[in-house]
């Protein structure tokens, strides 16, 4: 994981470059560092820690003089979080100075040779290989020894590099773990996502693997590893800043909850037009629509959630066999995809390595590769034979929420193509379920107004030990979703379980007090969950259900019954996310944890 920036140009750099950490910190957060170039010598500061700790360690910035930098903020892989495992890391004469968000997989074996050649380390980090590296096949030629480090080293990266000897150069490089360099009229920079540096340009590159970009103040040019020069064509990006910011919600997770009926919105309108569903982004013919024969979705965390949800949905209206898996089992478990297997990718970064890496693996296979992904321009939209994009714009807030909820809805759009294509249902009932699906972001909007009521509840339960989430079929799906958010942002133990699971050996662990929220949104399995609400309320535990309005006998089942409003039975999930999102939010809250950067955890896992 990890961020990097940098920066030449004619202002001060080190500010700039703590400004561009800031946008970063989701990456990571256990510690930070920059390096300066101040006309004499590299100088550096890091520190364990938050960036706050490197403000005020630089005085913003001040202690660090110089118009050329590199910075870090970090997500430790190898090396516990420390000052010495802190990017920048340096060759031994601190001539030399890099920031790397990747892993070097064989830096062992190129530590020992370089110790056998006398170089000392200074930290456990696969990173340092890479600044003696450089040191070693450094002979004037910066360019030459960065080609010849990157023939060496195996594993991902994307390097910022200084050279002493070349004060008015920045290098930065790439393989499997994103980079981009802004153009500005002032400076140039580089950086691992795009809001480090919208507030400097919106003319952006994005770095290819295995390119080299040489920066001047008012220069860039662009290389391979065989050092040959590339053309390249600059991106406007047409965001805006303030979408990147808090404005005006206390964290990131509130706000970004509160733009779902939005991101829901701009994802759901561009595709409806004249009360059909138009999906040109798919690249296929209707005949190719109705050749496939299978379906695999990959996707880890949140996304592997509205994965689960679309296995029921594209099932029950399309008709056609899903198989939902997560990345990081999916890449290493030999799968069979069969001719006419339709693989789906989702991810709201598109950088994650495990899905990054299936996607890889399924085009090898030979099989189409859709991706659904927020993140325009990243690595899995751009290897992706098609993509679905989700526009939720930029999430900053660790657990995903609006992104989650925009990917349901390209689920359903897929769903309903894919369904009146191949002719499984009605063009009577597709025109209810776009009706549906037009509500959904109102309906959303009204459970956001009722959060008070969940906050009250939430209160109570702050102290809670273990909580419990169970459902059938979409209900199951949401279920996960609602226990991964309490678990991620709270830390307390949660579990989801199928709810005709939990006689099966989970029941043992209720007890006096236990909480379990109970999901029933599916009418056609609700007497089948109440019989499990009744199971765990006599066996002592606090029930709090989320459940279709209308469903009011569930209240003499339950302490606590929020209503979710009318919709049709495959959307569901988008509605009752939301309480449970409020609810993970202000008990989180309430026990004092960082909402929007929990502990041990970072927003875009670029590792493995
Ligand atoms: C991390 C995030 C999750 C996200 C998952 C997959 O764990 O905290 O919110 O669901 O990665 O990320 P992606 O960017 O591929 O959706």
């Amino acid at each position: 994981m990890c961020g990097i920036v940098g920066y030449i140009g004619e202002r001060q750099a080190a500010s700039i470059l703590l400004d561009g950490l800031s946008k970063l910190e989701y990456r990571g957060y256990d510690s930070a560092g920059i390096a300066v170039y101040n006309g004499e010598k590299i100088q550096m500061s890091k520190a364990k820690g938050r960036l706050k700790v490197l403000s005020e360690l630089t005085h913003d910035g001040e202690t660090l003089p110089g118009t050329i930098g590199i910075g870090h903020t970090r997500w430790a892989t190898h090396g516990a979080p420390s000052d010495a495992n802190s990017h920048p890391h340096f060759n031994e004469s601190m001539s030399i100075a890099v920031v790397h968000n990747g892993i070097i997989e064989n830096y062992i074996k190129i530590k020992k040779m370089l110790e056998s050649k006398g170089y000392q380390f200074a930290s456990d980090t696969d990173t340092e290989v890479v600044a003696h590296l450089l040191d070693y096949y450094y002979k004037g030629n910066a360019l030459e020894a960065i080609t010849k480090v990157m023939h060496r080293v195996e594993g991902s990266y994307a390097l910022g590099i200084l050279f002493a000897e070349k004060p008015d150069t920045l290098y930065a490089v790439r393989k499997d773990s994103p980079l981009i360099v802004g153009k500005s009229a002032n400076g140039n920079l580089i950086a691992s996502d795009v809001p480090a540096v919208l507030k400097y340009t919106r003319d952006v590159y994005f770095i290819e693997n295995e390119e080299i970009a040489v920066i001047q103040q008012d220069n860039m040019k662009f290389y391979n590893m065989y050092e040959e020069e590339l053309t390249k064509e600059s991106v406007k990006i047409e965001w805006d800043v303030e979408a990147a910011e808090k404005g005006g919600y206390e964290h990131f997770m509130l706000k970004e909850m509160h733009e779902q009926p939005k991101a829901v919105a701009d994802t759901l309108s561009p595709r409806l037009k004249e009360g059909k569903i138009v999906l040109d982004e798919l690249n296929m013919t209707e005949e190719e629509m109705k050749a496939i024969r299978k379906i695999m979705i990959v996707a880890c965390g949140s996304a592997y959630h509205t994965g689960v949800t679309a296995k029921y949905i594209l099932e029950g209206l399309a008709r056609i066999p899903v198989e939902v898996d997560v990345a990081s089992e999916f890449r290493y478990r030999n799968p069979i995809l069969e001719e006419g297997t339709l693989v789906i990718i989702i991810s709201q970064s598109g950088e994650t390595a495990d899905s990054l890496a299936a996607l890889r693996m399924a085009k090898n296979m030979g099989s189409k590769v859709l991706a659904i992904v927020n993140v325009v321009g990243s690595s899995i939209a751009r290897e992706a034979d098609s993509v679905l994009y989700t526009w939720a714009g930029p999430e900053i807030a660790v657990a995903t929420t609006k992104a989650y909820s925009a990917q349901l809805i390209a689920h359903y759009l897929l769903a309903m193509k894919l369904a009146e294509v191949r002719g499984t249902v009605t063009l009577e009932e597709l025109a209810v379920l776009i009706e549906d699906l037009k509500r959904i972001p109102e309906q959303i909007e009204l459970l956001l107004g009722n959060r008070e009521k969940i906050q009250k509840f939430a209160n109570r339960y702050v102290a809670a030990k273990d909580v419990f989430f169970i459902g059938r079929g979409i209900d199951y799906a949401i279920s996960l979703e609602g226990s991964l958010k309490l678990k991620e942002i709270s830390y307390i133990h949660s579990e989801a379980y199928a709810a005709g699971e939990l006689k099966h050996g989970t029941i043992s662990l209720i007890e006096d007090g236990t909480l379990v929220v109970a999901l029933l949104t599916q009418e056609e399995l609700y007497k089948k969950t109440v019989s499990n609400v009744v199971e765990v309320k006599t066996r002592g535990a606090v029930v709090l259900s989320v459940t279709n309005a209308g469903n009011t006998d569930m209240e003499k089942n339950s302490d606590y019954t929020i209503y979710i409003p009318k919709t049709n039975k495959y959307f569901t999930n988008s509605l009752a996310v939301v309480p449970l999102q409020l609810f993970a939010y202000y008990i989180s809250i309430g026990r004092g944890c960082d909402v929007d950067k929990p502990r041990n955890l970072a927003k875009s896992v670029t590792v493995e």
